[in-house]
């Protein structure tokens, strides 16, 4: 069983912790290497047909991790933003977009998701869909709220509601679903990621931490998704 390629892949990327500490590193080492790991897979992904690249950097429950290393995390984007206009400027450009909620992050860092995105808005290379301070139950609420105001403004009738509406209203509506689900470091379990976008994608786990991810996996993940018989509820 043959089909095509997966035009949207989503990342749960996890382990940089265990990484860092099988090493004999800090934790934040192991979040330098982590972010270093997805510049060479955005590069590696470039020569795909892929078109939407989604992946999980924050989520809503890290702002319980402790204190300082929730501020190294969100220091990250200022750390890495050469390295991301560089992908940005190359010929086929990455695309970038965030998804998140937009109410607890640093002036700053709402400065460079602006930058960022207006910056590569017209690329035409590979979108790079960034989920930070990420979570699928405050996506979902976000398109209640705007269900709600589409109903009180008569906009919508309560009784015509499609999940093609409620898919208007998803942080970055025109995204393809995710046809391939790759979570790194072991867990097995979705953590609140995408849950509406990831309702048919065939999902990879692999054991290795994220900053060990490489070419063979990305390989091992495409083989494994091209062995899958998607049959979408069908017969
Ligand atoms: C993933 O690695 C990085 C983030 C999503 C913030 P972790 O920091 O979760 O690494 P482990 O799971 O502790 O090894
Ligand atoms: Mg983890």
């Amino acid at each position: 069983m043959t089909h095509d390629d997966p035009k949207h892949i989503a990342i749960i990327l996890d382990g940089n912790g265990r990484w860092a500490t099988a090493q004999g590193k800090s934790r934040t080492e192991g979040h330098i290497e982590g972010a270093r790991t997805l510049k060479k897979v955005v590069q590696m992904l470039k020569s795909k047909s892929l078109k939407v690249l989604s992946i999980f950097t924050f989520s809503t429950e890290n702002w319980q991790r402790p204190k300082s290393e929730v501020a190294f995390l969100m220091n990250l984007p200022k750390r890495f933003k050469k390295d991301i206009d560089e992908l940005a400027a190359q010929e086929d450009g990455i695309r970038v977009l965030f998804s998140g909620r937009k109410d607890r992050l640093s002036k700053e860092n709402l400065k460079l998701i602006e930058h960022f995105e207006s910056s590569s808005q017209n690329n035409t290379g590979l979108t790079v869909n960034v989920c930070l301070d990420y979570g699928f139950k405050d996506e979902m609420v976000h398109v209640v709220q705007s269900a709600l105001k589409a109903v009180s403004e008569n906009h919508l009738d309560i009784k015509s509601l499609t999940p093609d509406h409620l898919e208007d209203w998803l942080y970055q509506p025109e995204l393809p679903p995710i046809d391939l689900l790759i979570r790194t470091g072991g867990e097995k379990r979705l953590s609140n990621f995408m849950l509406w976008q990831a309702a048919y994608a065939e999902i990879y786990f692999t054991d290795l931490y994220w900053p060990d991810f490489n070419q063979t996996v990305i390989e091992e993940a495409y083989h494994f998704y091209q062995s899958r018989d998607r049959r979408f509820g069908k017969v």
